[in-house]
C-alpha cells in the first residue's frame, strides 16, 4: 500500500527563507562581542527611548490578548496619513501582509508579475498558493515598468513593485509609475507598492503611494515600523488601500495577528516623530559618507535611496568573510540575485569607517 502523502508538492519548490543565524548565536560562535549586523537593513540608532518606556510599562499586561484589529494603531496611522482607519490593515511585519495578499488573491492558474530579483517573499507567496510568477528582469538596477506592463495578461492578479527596491536600492519615479497605473485602466490587477524604505528617499521625484489611493482603487501600499522606527524585532507593518481591498485582507488575517507590545511600541513611535527624523538624517548623512568613500575607492554601485547600499566588489564571498572576521556581517549579493556585490546597511560612523578599512585590505 502506498503511504499517504501529507505535504503539498509545491513545498518542494520553495527554500525556507534564510535569515542567517541570530546575532546572539554568531556573537558567541565567533567570540566577537562587538559584532555588528549590516546584513538585515536595520536601524543603526535602535528604537526611540519613548518606545522602550512604553514597552516596559506594558510588559506586565502580556497575559492579555492584544487589540485584535489594532484599532488604536490604525487610528493613529490614519490620522498621520489622512486616511480612514478602515483603509489600513496592520500585520505582523509587512512580511505577514505579503502572505495575506497571496492567501486572499491567488488560486492555481493565476499569475503575478514580480521584478526579478526582488524581495523574496513576493515570489514565495505566489508559488505557495499554486499560482505562477511572471518574473520581470530589472534593467540593470532599475525596475523595468515597460517590461512589467508587457507581462500583464488577463490572468494577472497582482503586480509587485518595490520602491526603494530591495536589493537594488533604486526607486520608481512618479511619471513612470503614473503611466503604468493609467495604462492598466479600470480592470487593473492589484498593484502592491512596497514602500518599506520610503523614509530614506531624498529624490524629489519619488511618488507618495498613499496620495495615489483615491485615484487608483486597486493600489495597495505597504509600509513598516521595522526600518525608520527601529522596531524590526517587534514585527509591525501595515498596508493602506481602498476599503474593498483592505476588507478582503481582513478575511484571511489571524484574530490577534499583531502582538500587544508591538502595537504599544508602534503607537509610542508615531508620537516620537523626532526619532524618525533623527534616523533619517543620520542614515542620509552616513549613506552620503559611505557612498562617497566607496566611489573614491573605485567601487561601483547604483545611487542608493534606501538605508543600505549594493556595491560591486572583487570576490564578494571573500570580502564578506574578511568583514565577518572583523566583526561586520554583510549580505553576499549572490543570495539576493546580485552575484559580485555586497548588500551593506548604513551603520554607525565608526562601523562604516571600519568597513571601509577592511575593504581596503587594512
Ligand atoms: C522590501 C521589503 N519589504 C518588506 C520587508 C518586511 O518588513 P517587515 O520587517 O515589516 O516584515 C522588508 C524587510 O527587509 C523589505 O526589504
Amino acid at each position: 500500500m502506498s503511504r499517504r502523502s501529507i505535504w503539498r508538492p509545491v513545498l518542494d519548490r520553495i527554500a525556507p527563507y534564510d535569515a542567517g543565524k541570530p546575532l546572539e548565536v554568531l556573537t558567541a560562535e565567533l567570540g566577537i562581542p562587538s559584532l555588528v549586523r549590516l546584513s538585515a537593513n536595520e536601524n543603526p540608532l535602535g528604537p526611540s527611548p519613548a518606545v522602550v518606556d512604553a514597552i516596559t510599562r506594558d510588559a506586565a499586561r502580556v497575559h492579555l490578548y492584544p487589540d485584535g484589529a489594532s484599532n488604536a494603531l490604525r487610528e493613529a496611522i490614519g490620522r498621520r496619513l489622512g486616511v480612514a482607519p478602515d483603509q489600513i490593515v496592520v500585520g505582523n511585519g509587512a512580511d505577514e501582509l505579503i502572505a495575506l495578499i497571496a492567501w486572499a488573491a491567488f488560486d492555481p492558474g493565476d499569475e503575478a508579475v514580480v521584478p526579478e530579483p526582488s524581495f523574496e517573499p513576493y515570489t514565495t507567496g505566489v508559488v505557495l498558493m499554486g499560482a505562477t510568477v511572471r518574473p520581470s528582469p530589472l534593467a540593470g538596477y532599475e525596475t523595468d515598468l515597460d517590461d512589467i506592463r508587457r507581462r500583464v495578461t488577463p490572468k494577472t492578479k497582482a503586480i509587485f513593485l518595490c520602491s526603494p527596491h530591495n536589493p537594488a536600492t533604486t526607486i520608481i519615479r512618479q511619471g513612470p509609475l503614473l503611466a503604468l497605473l493609467d495604462s492598466l485602466g479600470d480592470d487593473s490587477p492589484l498593484i502592491v507598492l512596497d514602500e518599506a524604505y520610503r523614509d530614506f528617499v531624498d529624490d524629489p521625484d519619488y511618488p507618495d503611494g498613499v496620495s495615489l489611493l483615491a485615484r487608483y482603487p486597486r493600489l495597495l501600499v505597504l509600509r513598516t515600523f521595522s526600518k525608520i522606527a527601529g522596531l524590526a524585532g517587534l514585527r509591525v507593518g501595515y498596508a493602506i488601500g481602498g476599503i474593498d481591498v483592505v476588507s478582503r485582507l481582513n478575511v484571511v488575517r489571524a484574530p490577534y495577528n499583531v502582538n500587544r507590545l508591538g502595537q504599544v511600541a508602534a503607537l509610542a513611535s508615531i508620537d516620537d516623530r523626532e526619532h524618525w527624523e533623527k534616523t533619517r538624517a543620520y542614515v542620509l548623512t552616513e549613506r552620503a559618507f559611505l557612498t562617497a568613500e566607496l566611489g573614491r575607492r573605485g567601487h561601483r554601485f547604483p545611487p542608493s535611496q534606501a538605508n543600505f547600499v549594493l556595491v560591486e566588489v572583487k570576490d564578494a564571498p571573500a570580502a564578506r568573510q574578511r568583514l565577518l572576521e572583523a566583526g561586520i556581517i554583510v549580505r553576499d549579493g549572490a543570495g539576493v540575485g546580485f552575484p559580485g556585490h555586497l548588500r551593506i546597511a548604513v551603520g554607525l560612523r565608526d562601523t562604516n569607517e571600519r568597513l571601509l578599512s577592511v575593504l581596503d585590505g587594512r
